[in-house]
């Protein structure tokens, strides 16, 4: 098995290089890192150097797709911030750009949103160009330090070359601060029936809506979520956006919270509320949190205004405020989530989403092997003398089925995913994926997700970078999303299940490298 393999993988390797080479020229602006150190991902993104943390300002405007997010150039660790850029095509390979924002009079800069204003609301649009507006929290580090209550207010800015340069407004700030410590991320959006601009952000344990006319004047209309949801820690970048329900002849809203702590297994997370929105305030009947992932790294996630296609677009940070200043890189710190196609659906009249790496991903797939026809028999092994730290894993298995997937390598590291339908628990063991000892939580408990056991066929999905796992079972209702950092990367895969035929459809690729 082991050497039929070998030689699948050495004639697959030669037929895709070529493929691979001419596929992947990405214009760089300034001298490029080789993106080939240890650890570094291949097909996410991350900053050529120097601490990045959330993603901000997703936008797409005139054919192009906006990341900027929470930077600062001059160490690993987090820092004053900055509004780093990266602008891309599809959402698959990155082209970097100089910094966007830097910190002014008013403070630094934190996370926030981009809005085109078509109708030029703002009137910063000039000959007829439109404005990027970008809404973001000042941080008065001063005011922090003194001991007052009042240094986060909020602050716009726009470009009208489409996010190369940028100009502050010089009405800032936009909203002042009566006294709130935690009073950021703004997420503004357009809300057609109404015809405004809406803000929400967050206040320490609520959001607070506001409303506006042209993007400089907002009136504070409501508040939601203090007795709503998870608390164990700070709530910060809200997220919401009206989505279709699948199968149904209905719209729902959803809001998406991140919370640090608190999250179910521990560290940052992300939960939402799917409920109805007017233009004034958010009302749902759910009393309790749902997580869009139970891993330890998929935090601050927003989606992209202003898509052409409608699609509802997701970018996580890939890491966890308990230990994202300590993982063992060097050059840069962290990066974001593949982006995910979010969609919203209802069993037993109970909503839910799922959360999928976009379509287009699949172009950086090469075919590396199938066994749709073959029936698999358990446990079914793949080994390579190369890496299995670049590759999208798929197979179909039932959710009545136990079963546990496990990429190990020659110094005994593994990393497990495991259903276990007796117990209605997924789990996501990374307690010997490697280096784990940076800090306590990383990898002292095996991860678990509640899930409910179901005869149906699904699919299970595994995206494994350099140092980064994703599980998606069931196109996304359950994820988990995971940094590793293996000593050597993994060259074995395992699966094993009990009855005949619960695992079928194994496919296997390789990923091409977006940074070659
Ligand atoms: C979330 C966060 C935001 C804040 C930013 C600062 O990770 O704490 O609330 O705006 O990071 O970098």
């Amino acid at each position: 098995m082991a050497r039929l393999w070998l030689l699948l993988i050495a004639v697959c390797l030669f037929a895709c290089k070529e493929k691979s080479n001419s596929e992947i020229a990405v214009e760089k602006e300034y001298p490029a890192s080789p993106y080939s150190e240890k650890f570094r991902p291949q097909f996410h993104f991350s900053p050529q150097e120097k601490w990045m943390n959330d993603p901000n300002g997703l936008v797409y405007h005139d054919g192009v797709y906006h990341l900027f997010y929470q930077y600062y150039p001059d160490d690993i660790v987090w820092g004053p911030m900055h509004w780093g850029h990266a602008v891309s095509q599809d959402m698959i390979r990155w082209e970097h750009k100089p910094i966007a924002l830097y910190p002014d009079e008013h403070g630094l800069i934190f996370s926030g949103s981009a809005v085109v204003d078509e109708k030029n609301t703002s009137g910063f649009g000039e000959n007829g160009k439109i404005p990027l507006v970008a809404i973001f929290t000042y941080h008065l580090m001063e005011g922090e330090k003194a001991g007052r209550k009042d240094f986060q207010t909020q602050g716009i800015a726009y470009s009208l070359d489409n996010g190369k340069t940028w100009t502050k407004y010089e009405g800032n700030p936009v909203i002042g601060n009566d006294g709130i410590k935690d009073f950021r991320d703004p997420k503004v959006f357009w809300h057609e029936d109404s015809e405004k601009w809406i803000m929400l952000l967050v206040a320490g344990d609520h959001v607070k809506f506001y409303v506006s006319d042209n993007l400089k004047e907002w009136q504070h209309k409501s508040d939601f979520g203090k007795d709503k949801g998870a608390h164990g820690g700070v709530w910060e970048c809200p997220d919401l956006f009206k989505l279709p329900v699948q199968g149904f002849d209905e719209e729902q809203w959803v809001m998406l919270v991140s919370m640090n702590p608190g999250a179910p297994n521990k560290g940052s997370g992300t939960q939402y509320f799917v409920g109805e929105f007017d233009g004034i305030s958010f009302t749902t009947s759910q009393e309790d949190a749902k997580w869009i992932d139970y891993g330890m790294d998929n935090y601050a996630g927003v989606t992209y205004n202003n898509v052409p296609t409608g699609d509802r677009i997701f970018i996580g940070w890939m890491s966890n405020w308990n230990y994202a200043r300590n993982t063992p890189t060097e050059v840069w710190r962290s990066s974001m989530t593949l982006p995910r196609k979010i969609s919203l659906h209802k069993k037993e009249g109970e909503y839910f989403i799922k959360n999928i790496p976009l379509e287009q991903f699949s172009s950086l797939q090469n075919t590396m092997g199938e066994f749709s026809s073959v029936p698999l028999k358990s446990p079914f092994t793949l080994e390579t003398e190369l890496s299995l730290n670049n590759t999208d894993i798929s197979f179909t298995a039932k959710l009545s089925e136990p079963l546990e997937v496990v990429y190990s390598n020659e110094n005994g590291e593994k990393v497990s995913f495991l259903i276990r339908p007796e117990e209605g628990m997924l789990l996501l063991d990374r307690t010997q994926s490697g280096i784990i000892d940076f800090e306590e939580s990383f990898g002292k408990e095996v991860q678990k997700q509640p899930f409910v056991p179901e005869e149906r066929e699904v699919e299970i999905r595994l995206i494994m970078d350099a140092s980064s796992l994703e599980v998606f079972v069931d196109e996304g209702k359950y994820v988990f999303t995971n940094q590793l950092f293996p000593k050597d990367v993994y060259t074995q895969l395992e699966i094993d299940w009990e009855s005949d035929n619960a695992v079928q459809n194994f496919t296997y690729h390789t990923i091409t490298s977006i940074w070659k």
